[in-house]
C-alpha cells in the first residue's frame, strides 16, 4: 500500500489523479484540500503534515490563471513559491518523498531544432511561468518534477479546459481565431492519472524531472478544427490568427511549444486526435 498526499485535489487535474488512485487498492489517499491547509501558512502546513500517514507527497496546488497572474503578482508568488517551499520543507523535514506538478510554461518556446526535453533550459515569459519555474528550483535535485502541457478532460465542471473552451464556443455559433504559427501539445488527463499510477508503484522516486505530455504536437488552429470535425460542429467558425495578434495584450505563452520527454519510459501517452475521436461521447 503506498499513502499518498496530495494538494489541489480538488482541481481540474488533481481531482481525476485522486479518482483514479482512490479507485486502487494499492492507494491509501489523503487530499488535502485548500480549506484544511493554505499551503500559504507555514505553521498549518508543518502541522497538517506531521499529522499525515503518507509515504509520497503530490503537490499540485498552484495559482493557475497565467493572464490574471500578471496583475495579481503577489498572491501568485505566495502561492506558487512560498507555498510550495512550504510544503516541500515540510515533506523533507519528514524525510518522505516529495513530486511537484509544474508546466511546460517554464520554457520560453522560441523556435529550436529540437523540442524541449527535461534537460533544455527553462526560461520562463510570464510571471506564472517564472512562478512555476522558481518552484522547481526549490524542489530540484531533492524531489521529483513532473511537468503537464495542456490539460484536458471528458469532464470537469469547476474551470474549462481548451477542449471545452473551443467545443462550448463553437456550440454556441461563435467565431473563433485560432493561432496558426504557434505549437501546443494537448495532454489527456487520464493519461496524467495513469501515468503517475504507474510512476508510483515502482516506487523509484528519483529526484529527476519528467515530461508527462501527449504524444502530438499541434498548432491552436489544427485543435480547433480537430474538435469541431469530431463534434460535429461547424469548422468553418475557426479562423485562423497570428501568434502575435492572438497575444496582444495577454500574458505571454510559450509560441512553440513542442513539448517531449525521454525520461518518461512508464507510461505510453495518447495523442490528441485519437483521444478525442476515442472518447469524444464522454464529453461533457
Ligand atoms: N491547467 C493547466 O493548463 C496546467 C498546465 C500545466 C501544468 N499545470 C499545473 O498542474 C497543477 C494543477 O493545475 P490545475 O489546472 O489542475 O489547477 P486548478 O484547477 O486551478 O487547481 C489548483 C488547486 O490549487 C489549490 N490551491 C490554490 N491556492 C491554494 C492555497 N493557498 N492553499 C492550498 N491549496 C491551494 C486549489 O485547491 P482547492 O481545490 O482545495 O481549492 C485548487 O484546486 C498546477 O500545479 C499547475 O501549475 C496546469
Amino acid at each position: 500500500m503506498i499513502r499518498v498526499g496530495i494538494t489541489g485535489g480538488g482541481g481540474l487535474v488533481g481531482s481525476m489523479i485522486v479518482e483514479i488512485l482512490k479507485a486502487d487498492e494499492n492507494f491509501d489517499v489523503h487530499l488535502i484540500l485548500e480549506q484544511q491547509m493554505d499551503i500559504t501558512n507555514r505553521e498549518s502546513v508543518f502541522n497538517t503534515l506531521k499529522n499525515l500517514n503518507f509515504d509520497v507527497f503530490l503537490h499540485l496546488a498552484a495559482y493557475t490563471n497565467v493572464d490574471k497572474a500578471e496583475i495579481e503578482k503577489e498572491k501568485v508568488w505566495k502561492i506558487n513559491v512560498e507555498g510550495t517551499r512550504n510544503v516541500f520543507d515540510a515533506v523533507n523535514s519528514l524525510n518522505k518523498n516529495f513530486i511537484y506538478i509544474s508546466t511546460d510554461f517554464v520554457f520560453d518556446g522560441k523556435k529550436q531544432k529540437t523540442p524541449f526535453f527535461e534537460d533544455s533550459n527553462p526560461n520562463p515569459i510570464s510571471y506564472y511561468g517564472s512562478t512555476k519555474y522558481e518552484g522547481e528550483k526549490i524542489v530540484n535535485g531533492n524531489g521529483t518534477i513532473i511537468r503537464l502541457s495542456y490539460p484536458y478532460r471528458t469532464k470537469f465542471g469547476n474551470k474549462p479546459d481548451i477542449v471545452r473552451n473551443i467545443k462550448l464556443l463553437l456550440e454556441q455559433g461563435k467565431t473563433l481565431s485560432m493561432v496558426t504559427d504557434s505549437l501546443i501539445v494537448p495532454t489527456f488527463i487520464d493519461d496524467i492519472a495513469y501515468a503517475l499510477r504507474e510512476f508510483l508503484l515502482s516506487k523509484n522516486f528519483k529526484p529527476e524531472i519528467f515530461h508527462i505530455v501527449g504524444s502530438q504536437v499541434l498548432s491552436p488552429y489544427e485543435c480547433g478544427k480537430i474538435i469541431a470535425r469530431a463534434f460535429g460542429l461547424d469548422d468553418s467558425l475557426i479562423k485562423a490568427t497570428t501568434y502575435e495578434e492572438y497575444f496582444k495584450g495577454k500574458a505571454k505563452r510559450p509560441q512553440f511549444s513542442d513539448i517531449k520527454s525521454r525520461n518518461n519510459n512508464f507510461y505510453k501517452m495518447n495523442g490528441f486526435e485519437e483521444t478525442i475521436s476515442k472518447f469524444k461521447d464522454e464529453f461533457g
